[in-house]
């Protein structure tokens, strides 16, 4: 059973709070805000002015998944903004170990993402210091994008490292995650699925929400 977490950059920009409402009501877990900045990724999103906002008017957790360059630079915008779990990439930042402690500093969760080529031993070091790990199922930058199936070995190769350093560590997928290859997925030991154009590209947002979280109740 995997909690679900629909992706914010399928939703339509000009009406963000009924959109929200529509997880929401859905029975959505968290609320996954993909932050872009032209430079890490080729397209741009939104910043912290825009989650504070969001932040008012919802209670969903607030999963955000920083996909910019240097994110060191702006843990404390994000943390006061409202993230309540702050994901960076490690191909980001020079020092990680350094940057996740900013992150647990404000009692926030900590999380790390890794782009599709970048090998899990990168991030055996810092095992002690996160509580999650993001795998990305596509290269990072755009929704929609087609799920890449050499993944599903580096999804059970991260379930197994989680397992065996008996941390409380979440495991994240992002990426291609539709109706159909959800419970598969759920079953390699994910704990959150992300799902973004499966989500708010749905006709009706909140019942297509409601039949991922139906997924894992039979
Ligand atoms: C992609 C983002 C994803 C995106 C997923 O870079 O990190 O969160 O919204 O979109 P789908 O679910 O459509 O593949
Ligand atoms: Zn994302």
């Amino acid at each position: 059973m995997a909690d679900i977490a629909p992706s914010l950059l399928s939703a339509d920009f000009a009406n963000l709070s009924e959109e929200i409402r529509k997880v929401e009501n859905g029975g959505a877990d968290y609320l996954h805000l993909d932050v872009m900045d032209g430079i890490f990724v080729p397209n741009i999103t939104f910043g912290p002015p825009v989650i504070k906002m969001l932040k008012k008017i919802t209670s969903i957790p607030f999963d955000v998944h920083l996909m910019i360059d240097k994110p060191e630079r702006y843990i404390k915008d994000f943390v006061d903004a409202g993230a309540d779990i702050l994901t960076v990439h490690v191909e980001a930042t020079t020092h990680l170990h350094r940057t996740i402690q900013e992150i647990k500093s404000y009692g926030i969760k900590a999380g790390i993402s890794l782009n599709p080529a970048t090998p899990l031993s990168s991030i055996e070091c810092v095992l002690d210091d996160i509580d999650l790990i993001l795998i990305m199922t596509v290269n990072p930058g755009f929704g929609g994008q087609s799920f890449i199936n050499s993944m599903i070995d580096k999804i059970k190769r991260t379930r197994r490292m989680i397992n065996e350093s008996n941390k409380n560590i979440l495991l994240e997928i992002d990426g291609g995650v539709k109706l159909d290859n959800a419970l598969e997925l759920s079953n390699l030991g994910v704990d959150i699925l992300v799902a973004g154009s499966a989500i708010f590209g749905a006709e009706d947002i909140t019942k297509r929400t409601m039949e991922f979280k139906d997924l894992f109740v039979k």
